[in-house]
């Protein structure tokens, strides 16, 4: 039998450890009631990256994932395994349409040569907006849903034998692409879910949620509420009364954090196999709660691969800039030691301005310290971009890539913009580029 390439996990911030056989090990033991300021990391062994060639990355790559570690802890073969990923893949793909596939991964040419890129060098963009849900989202969620099903198959989890009328509502506090992600995995399955959404959400996606068979939870302020959403505190709630944060963000549930490497994966993988000549210099990542940036840099450093990253936020909202700012100050010590400060580093945004890029202006980046320590570890930094750099990036993004992508799924881009911009000295002509388009325009 091959060892087992994942043990568990364990907190970046006190250290706690948690078996991978543990079912519904969404947080950090150690996060009790409201406390969110822990870290959950999988433990994992070095192993080099290979896909089995499989287009589907659960596939694929599915002896490194948790989940799958997980599944084989209880004793199901790797038969088993394997058929209730690729079942449930169907059944997400009769809702769909699509299954998961691997996404398109290109040198976008007339885009390298836009922004003054030599041939040696250029920009290469992921395309996510023909994912399932169009966007990354679902990536991230479906590892929550097969630990979810095989938890029932297994006979783990406590509603198991009383069938799936007695399945636990799901919850997720979004109005975006991760509500539509959310919700077609939801609808794949017949799964109870609840969506909680500001009073002010796109008719558009409260439509589709609808049509999906979502409970639509409007969350307006109500007196006596603390700081913060209000949709996170009714989130909160249904969660601490049994519904199962089906969330993209890591401090709510851990597990999102295992499949949202797939995408890190097929980047690396593909570049090792198709692209001759140097790997990446760098990579930029839009950051909103920061799971997306912590799960590609986790799956790129698995290839042994480590691009240079460049987090980026707008003007508008920029809570990872601060905290990479506060991490350097004397009394911190560096980003190294910054899991012992989360209150001096991360705290709400204040006042969150306005931006296109709408689906990256979370007042925390919830998952801050994977991707402080991503940039650390390869000589990165975070890039705030003015929002004239947004919609620079969003047109000239789109119309030389035929790629129909939100302003959020173009805003890495922005920050490369910025970056050449600042002068020659920071992105040289040559020098290779990823970005990725994650999520379409709607
Ligand atoms: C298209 C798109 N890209 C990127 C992000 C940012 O991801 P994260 O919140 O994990 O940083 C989002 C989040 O809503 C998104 O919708
Ligand atoms: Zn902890």
């Amino acid at each position: 039998m091959e060892r087992p390439l994942i043990g568990g996990w364990r907190c970046a911030v006190c250290g706690r450890t948690v078996d991978i056989a543990e079912p519904f090990s969404w947080r950090c033991p150690g996060a009790v009631g409201d406390d969110r300021h822990h870290a959950l990391e999988l433990v994992q062994s070095i192993s080099p990256l290979r896909s089995t060639g499989d287009t589907n990355p659960f596939l694929g790559f599915r002896r490194y994932l948790a989940v799958d570690a997980f599944m084989g802890a209880h004793g199901l073969t790797d038969v088993a395994r394997e058929a209730l990923i690729a079942g449930l893949d169907a059944q997400v793909a009769a809702v769909e349409g699509t299954g998961f596939v691997t996404t398109p991964f290109f040198r976008a040419d007339e885009l390298s040569a836009a922004l003054g890129f030599t041939p040696d060098g250029g920009v290469w963009v992921k395309d996510e907006t023909h994912n399932v849900g169009g966007s990354h989202k679902a990536r991230h969620l479906f590892t929550i849903l097969v630990h979810l099903v095989a938890a029932e198959q297994m006979g783990v989890a406590p509603w198991a034998s009383a069938g799936a009328a007695a399945r636990p509502s799901l919850a997720i506090a979004s109005c975006g692409n991760a509500a539509l992600a959310a919700a077609t995995l939801a609808a794949a399955v017949s799964w109870p879910i609840r969506v909680f959404v500001p009073p002010s959400a796109n008719l558009h996606v409260t439509k589709r949620l609808g049509e999906l068979g979502a409970e639509i939870v409007v969350c307006p302020r109500q007196a006596g509420d603390p700081p913060g959403d209000p949709c996170v505190h009714r989130f909160r709630e249904a969660v601490a009364a049994g519904a199962v944060p089906f969330s993209v963000q890591g401090t709510e549930n851990a597990w999102c954090l295992d499949g949202g490497r797939t995408i890190g994966w097929e980047m690396a993988r593909h570049m090792e196999e198709q692209i001759e000549g140097p790997p990446f210099d760098r990579l930029f990542v839009q950051v909103g709660g920061g799971a997306f940036a912590a799960s590609v840099m986790a799956g790129f450093r698995m290839s042994g691969i480590t691009p240079r990253l460049h987090a980026v936020q707008t003007q508008a909202c920029a809570p990872l800039a601060r905290a990479w700012e506060a991490a350097r100050a004397a009394a911190v010590g560096g980003p190294k030691h910054a899991a012992a400060h989360w209150a001096d580093c991360m705290w709400p945004w204040e006042h969150v301005g306005e931006s296109a890029a709408d689906g990256i202006l979370d007042d925390e980046t919830y998952d801050w310290l994977p991707v402080l320590g991503a940039m650390a570890d390869g000589r990165g930094a975070p890039v705030v971009v003015t929002e004239a750099d947004v919609l620079a990036a969003n047109e000239v993004g789109c119309r030389t890539t035929g790629i129909d992508a939100s302003h959020t799924g173009t805003a890495g881009l922005a920050g490369l913009m910025a970056l050449r911009r600042e002068g020659p000295l920071q992105v040289q002509p040559d020098e290779r580029v990823a970005v990725i388009f994650s999520g379409i325009r709607r």
